[in-house]
C-alpha cells in the first residue's frame, strides 16, 4: 500500500501515525484529510466501492492513501481499520448512515483495537437540546449514546455553524436587502466556524491522544447585531436587522413546512435549515466552555472575512 512508503530517509511509515477516515470525499472530509496529511499522518481514506467522483482523484494527489470499501462489511471495515490510532467519521446522511454506517465502523474500531473515535457530530451543542428539535442531531444523540458503551475513547467537535452558510445558503445574511434576519434576540450570542477551521481542529485533535470526550469551539461568537457589523465591514455597505417574530414564530413555521412538504429523503429539507436556526436563536446550544485554544496555531477566521468572499 502507497501508505507503506515514506520520502524521508530513516523513517517508516509505521511510526507515523494511521487515521482512518470515513466520509472523505466530502467538503469537510476532503479538508479533515489535508489537514492530518499536513500534520504528517499517513490518511487511510475510505471510499464507496466504485465512487469515481473527482474527489477521490484529489485525495490521491493530496497525498491519502485510498481505500475502496464497503461500508456494509463489518469484516472489510475492520480490516482497514488495523493498525490505525483514531478512527474520524465525516459521513454525512440520515439514520442510515448517521446510526447504521457509523456504528459499523464503531464495531470494526473496537474490534481492530483501534483506541480512539470522532463521529460525524460538527455542530451546535446537541447535548442541551431536546429530541424532536432538531432531526439530524437527533441522530447524533442516538449515534453518541451508542458510542459512549463502547469500549473506546470517543471525542466530538462541536463548532456551531459553519460561517460559510453565511454567504448563501442559510438566509440570515440578506445581501440584496441589506439586511441581517432574525428570530427573538438580536443580543443572543452563538458559535461559528468555517468548514476549515473545524476539519484543521479535526485533525489536530484525531493526533492528539489526550482529548476529552467533548471539544467546542467557535471561530466567532456572535450576536446578530455581531453579523450585522461584520456584513457591513465585509461589503462597505450599512446593513440593517429585519427581526421576523419572536422565535416561537420560527417554531410555528417550521411546523408548517413540515406538514405542507412531502416526506423525502433529503438529508437538508428547508424545515432542517429552519432547526438548526430555531436552536441557535434559543441559544441553548451555545457551545462553552471553547476549546479554540487547544491547538494554538490555529488561526481562527472571523465571519467578517468569510462574508467578504462572497462574489
Ligand atoms: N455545523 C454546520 O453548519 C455543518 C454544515 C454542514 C455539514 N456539517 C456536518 O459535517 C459533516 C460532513 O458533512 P459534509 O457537508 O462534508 O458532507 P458531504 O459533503 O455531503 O459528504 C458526505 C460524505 O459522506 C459519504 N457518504 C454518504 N453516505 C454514505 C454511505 N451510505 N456510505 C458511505 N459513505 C457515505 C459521502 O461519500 P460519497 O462521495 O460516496 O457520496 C461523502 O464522503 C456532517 O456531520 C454534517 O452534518 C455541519
Amino acid at each position: 500500500m502507497a501508505e507503506l512508503r515514506t520520502n524521508q530517509p530513516g523513517t517508516t511509515a509505521a511510526e507515523k501515525p494511521i487515521i482512518v477516515l470515513a466520509g472523505s470525499t466530502g467538503d469537510l472530509g476532503r479538508l479533515i484529510a489535508k489537514y492530518l496529511l499536513a500534520r504528517g499522518a499517513v490518511v487511510r481514506a475510505l471510499v464507496r466501492k466504485g465512487n469515481t467522483k473527482p474527489e477521490v482523484q484529489a485525495l490521491r494527489e493530496l497525498g491519502a492513501s485510498v481505500v475502496e470499501v464497503d461500508f456494509n462489511s463489518v469484516i472489510e471495515l475492520t480490516q482497514v481499520c488495523a493498525g490505525a490510532v483514531c478512527v474520524v467519521s465525516a459521513l454525512s446522511g440520515l439514520r442510515d448512515v448517521i446510526f447504521d454506517t457509523q456504528k459499523r465502523l464503531l464495531d470494526a474500531a473496537v474490534v481492530a483495537g483501534v483506541p480512539r473515535f470522532i463521529p460525524s457530530d460538527y455542530s451546535i451543542d446537541y447535548t442541551k437540546l431536546a429530541n424532536g428539535s432538531n432531526r439530524n442531531l437527533d441522530l447524533r444523540r442516538e449515534f453518541n449514546q451508542r458510542l459512549d458503551q463502547a469500549p473506546i475513547t470517543a471525542t466530538s467537535v462541536l463548532n456551531g455553524m459553519f460561517t460559510d452558510l453565511l454567504t448563501g445558503q442559510a438566509p440570515v445574511v440578506l445581501f440584496s436587502l441589506k439586511r441581517v434576519m432574525y428570530y427573538g434576540d438580536a443580543d443572543q450570542p452563538m458559535d461559528f466556524t468555517t468548514t476549515d477551521n473545524t476539519a484543521e481542529f479535526t485533525a489536530a485533535a484525531a493526533l492528539d491522544p489526550t482529548t476529552p470526550r467533548y471539544l467546542r469551539v467557535a471561530g466567532e461568537v456572535a450576536t446578530i447585531r455581531g453579523v450585522q457589523k461584520a456584513a457591513s465591514e465585509a461589503t462597505g455597505q450599512q446593513f440593517g436587522l429585519l427581526r421576523v417574530g419572536g422565535v416561537w414564530v420560527l417554531g410555528a413555521m417550521i411546523k408548517a413546512t413540515k406538514a405542507l412538504m412531502p416526506p423525502s429523503d433529503d438529508v437538508f429539507p428547508p424545515w432542517q435549515g429552519m432547526q438548526y436556526m430555531h436552536n441557535m436563536f434559543t441559544g441553548l446550544p451555545k457551545l462553552q466552555p471553547l476549546d479554540n485554544a487547544r491547538y494554538p496555531d490555529i488561526r481562527w477566521t472571523p465571519i467578517r472575512e468569510v462574508l467578504a468572499t462572497r462574489k
